[in-house]
């Protein structure tokens, strides 16, 4: 039978998305340009942690989910959401280009009764000023040939409480047309379904709760370095203000910031400010912040080392603990890790890493390959990203010396003097 929707991009959105509508009934095609990704999905062989195999491949053994690289697919399914990646250019511009490319192979298969949704984030006119001229070389008339739409995905990788199906989806049509009928496709898989009266809005809702997260990120980061100075716990400040029920939400500080997200979405509103004259000065000085939390985590360690051991950087022995830009998956997009890796070596150390989820990697310069976990083996273990699999208890009496980057420790490595926490 016939696919229904195609979602173009089979990445950490496009599966969960394609899981969401496949448990609704709807039957789902993966559009991918990398066959190698195609064949494990048509094998029940998934590649995103959020999807299991077995789940992916019983979806997959009902016919309700395929994949294909044959973009021609899209002229026989009734919806076509866009879940590609948006990321900066290499002078910190958005780079919409995958995306745009996409668009250009949809417009001539485009027919009527196509519903396309952008869902990739991506600055407030996007879908206007660059999707829908593209569409309209098929000649084909919005709102009453086809409908366009932006709806954000939100999906948070790992998180079990909140998923796709289950957090609200903003809803931006071109025209009251289109926000129906793609609230309608929506609303046939997920709970909730939030209706926006332009696609302007719900682009820029989706900035927005990134900023915010980046903003109020770097707020606990600058205490952090402050707290340093004043001796102060900056976990056991953030742990009693959380005590507060309302008017305060918990942000931890850590390394710097990770993720396809968090640290690129906000610059692609900086850009598009530009246009109108605007400086986005929250957002500036908050990646200010944040960008330098590498440089202060690389002091902290190179403090211990010559607090407790007499050592400098150069010719120490480090383990770190933990690469994946955030606890529980393997995903080293944009990792803080990777900086504060090569800050370590640039000084002189010579770094090893464990990861339970990253059993090798290769990016920004760095090439390198887990190393079994034996923590009495290094000078000193620095706390990077604090997966659930490991024994932090057990960390602090079994290594020499612990930089605790994430407060994983807990109040066994604050009563130790063999810990240093940020
Ligand atoms: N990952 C997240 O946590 C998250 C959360 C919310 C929003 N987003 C946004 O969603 C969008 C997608 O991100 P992602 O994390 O799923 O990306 P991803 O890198 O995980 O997946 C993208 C997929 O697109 C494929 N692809 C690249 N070019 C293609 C083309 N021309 N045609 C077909 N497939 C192509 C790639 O092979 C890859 O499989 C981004 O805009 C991102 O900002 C991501």
């Amino acid at each position: 039978m016939k696919p229904e929707i195609a979602i173009i991009g089979a990445g950490y959105v496009g599966v969960p998305l394609a899981q969401v509508f496949a448990d609704a009934g709807r039957r789902v095609v993966l559009v991918d340009v990398q066959q190698s990704r195609v064949d494990r999905l048509n094998n029940g062989d998934s590649y995103i942690e959020d999807v299991p195999s077995d789940v992916l491949g019983k979806l997959v053994g009902a016919g309700l989910i395929s994949a294909t690289t044959d973009y021609d697919i899209l002229r026989e399914v009734d919806a076509i959401l866009i879940a590609l990646p948006t990321p900066l250019s290499r002078q910190r511009e958005p780079d919409l280009s995958i995306v745009l490319n996409a668009v250009g192979q949809i417009a001539p298969r485009l027919r009527k009764g196509h519903l396309v949704v952008l869902e990739s984030t991506t600055y407030p006119g996007t879908t206007r000023e660059e999707i829908l001229p593209i569409l309209e070389t098929s000649g084909l008339k919005i709102g009453e040939d086809f409908h366009l739409a932006f709806s954000p995905e939100r999906v948070d990788p790992g998180r079990t409480d909140w998923t796709t199906k289950n957090v609200p989806k903003v809803i931006g049509g071109m025209t009251p047309a289109c926000t129906e009928r793609a609230a309608e496709l929506y609303g046939s898989a997920v709970d909730t379904v939030h209706r926006v009266t332009t696609p302007e809005a719900a682009e820029l809702t989706k900035l927005l709760e990134n900023i915010f997260r980046s903003v109020n990120i770097a707020l606990v980061n600058e205490l952090a370095i402050l707290c340093d100075r004043m001796n102060i716990d900056i976990w056991e400040v953030v742990d009693a203000a959380s005590t507060k029920p309302f008017g305060f939400m918990r942000f931890s500080p850590g390394p710097g910031l990770g993720g396809h997200c968090i640290p690129i979405d906000p610059f692609y509103l900086t850009w598009k400010a530009r246009e109108f004259g605007f400086y986005t000065e929250f957002i500036e000085l908050a990646g200010k912040v944040n960008e330098e939390m590498p440089y202060f985590c690389r002091s902290l360690v190179s403090q211990a080392l010559n607090h407790s051991k007499e050592r400098s950087l150069k010719g120490s022995k480090l383990l770190v603990l933990g690469v994946a830009y955030k606890p529980n998956i393997g995903d080293m997009r944009e990792s803080p890790a990777l900086k504060l890796i090569s800050l370590l070596q640039n000084a002189g150390a010579e770094v090893s890493y464990h990861d339970p989820h990253v059993p090798q990697f290769k990016e920004h310069g760095l090439e390198m390959v887990c190393v079994p976990y034996a923590p009495a083996e290094y000078d000193c273990v620095v706390i990077v990203t604090d997966h659930a699999e490991i024994d932090y208890a057990q960390l602090v009496d079994d290594a020499e010396l612990v930089v605790d980057l994430r407060n994983a420790t807990g109040p066994k490595g604050t009563a130790s003097d063999k810990v240093f926490k940020l």
